[in-house]
């Protein structure tokens, strides 16, 4: 072929929006509907951004027709800043706060700008999986650590004590995580704390749903325990105020900047690269970080994601064979097949046949880098009634894989 992409990419590998949503997308044009379960988009499901967020950006548009600073505007960052006082979170420098496109654009730029060949980076197993190929795509190498699902999905601290050599740069903590919808506790925290202290590591934590929280759960922001490492905080306006669309995030440096004076040159360097974020959705940052939080009535008893989660949960786990740990978090259950009693195929094979057969999309567990075929994620954003079908419709698809002796 006359035109082939970067070696660079030989490695790298995004599923989620892999070659089962071509086939989606294929059947779509075919004029089938196909109920997409397949990312974590609320505003795809009329979870609507709040209205004051909205008209503030429309009064101020104007404000956003030239270029900003590269790190974002003033006013956006300082919101940010006084939410990160107000949670108790120690002292920063608003220079080291910067506003990306979406979570994602920092995720890259941050690897980029730390990572040489040779590195190592411990990223969770299951992950979130553009950590994993932003990693390969910077030219490091990621070392995938355990997450024990029997401990509600918690880091195995073991397991990354054993991973951890000369090489070993960083660990990305995806806490409250996606895809599992586990919040860690304080001792794993403060474990995992240790372990960066020790061996110098950078822990970026992605803590893009740390306001989707269930029950008594408690999220603990990592920055707290990060004194003697740096600590790079990732967040963003996708999941809580339903903007994804917008692509607004921001990522905050904590712990001892001060020794990382050349990285931040460089953050500082690729975020000057690509000019700036977009800044009509750095408009909305202000707005959306003061007042009352609407998601607190979504995630609350009533609330339409508590609801939907508590209902995929109950119904999926009505299912002979089928399992998951109930999300503390997040908009997502990562469910379990039971391979003694179905004779399923790998999991890509399964999801493309349970899309072409009923007609809904979901993730193989594999995307999300774990080793076993058997998982699948379930994102739990539709309304009730468009639930309760797609579950009745796996719970039908999969019996012509059960074994003879069930
Ligand atoms: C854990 C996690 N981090 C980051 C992102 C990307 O978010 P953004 O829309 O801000 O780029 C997602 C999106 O699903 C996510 O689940």
């Amino acid at each position: 072929m006359r035109y082939q992409k970067s070696n660079r990419l030989n490695d790298v590998c995004y599923d989620i929006r892999g070659p089962v949503l071509e086939a989606a997308e294929r059947l779509e044009r075919e004029g089938h509907r196909i109920i997409k379960l397949n990312i974590g988009n609320p505003a795809a499901f009329q979870l609507d951004a709040p209205d004051e967020i909205i008209v503030d950006v429309i009064a101020n548009l104007r404000k956003g027709e030239g270029y900003s600073n590269s790190k974002g505007l003033f006013s956006a960052r300082k919101a940010i800043f006084q939410r990160w006082q107000a949670n108790g979170l120690g002292h920063i420098d608003i220079n080291h706060i910067w506003l990306g496109n979406g979570v994602s654009e920092l995720i890259s730029l941050a690897t980029s700008a730390l990572l040489n060949h040779n590195d190592e980076v411990l990223i969770p197993a299951p992950d979130y999986p553009l950590w994993t190929a932003a990693v390969t795509l910077a030219g490091a190498t990621p070392r995938h650590y355990q997450c024990n699902e029997d401990l509600g999905w918690e880091p195995n601290i073991e397991h990354i004590r054993s991973l951890i050599n000369p090489n070993t740069k960083a660990l990305v903590l995806i806490n409250p995580n996606n895809p599992t919808g586990a919040v860690y506790s304080r001792e794993c925290l403060i474990q995992i704390a240790e372990l960066a202290k020790q061996h110098q590591l950078v822990v970026f934590a992605d803590e893009i749903y740390d306001r989707i929280i269930y029950d008594d759960a408690e999220h603990i922001p990592f920055a707290q325990f990060a004194e003697q490492f740096l600590c790079l905080s990732f967040n963003g306006l996708s999941k809580s105020h339903r903007l994804a669309g917008f692509r607004s995030g921001w990522m905050v440096a904590s712990g001892c900047v001060e020794e990382a004076s050349d990285l931040i040159e460089g953050i500082n360097m690729l975020a000057s690269m690509r000019l700036c974020s977009n800044v009509p959705a750095q408009l909305a940052i202000q707005t959306a970080l003061g007042g009352h939080q609407t998601i607190d009535d979504l995630v609350a008893p009533g609330g339409r994601l508590y609801e939907q989660r508590n209902r995929a949960y109950e119904l999926l786990t009505a299912i002979e064979g089928i399992s998951c740990v109930k999300a503390q978090a997040a908009l997502y259950l990562f469910v379990k097949i039971d391979t003694n009693i179905y004779a399923v195929p790998d999991d890509e094979e399964l999801v493309l046949q349970f899309l072409l057969q009923q007609h809904i999309l979901l993730v193989q567990g594999s995307a999300f880098n774990v080793p076993e075929k058997h998982y699948l994620r379930f994102v739990f954003l539709p309304h009730i009634e468009d639930l309760v079908v797609a579950i009745e419709r796996l719970e039908t698809f999969l019996q012509q894989y059960k074994r003879h002796d069930y």
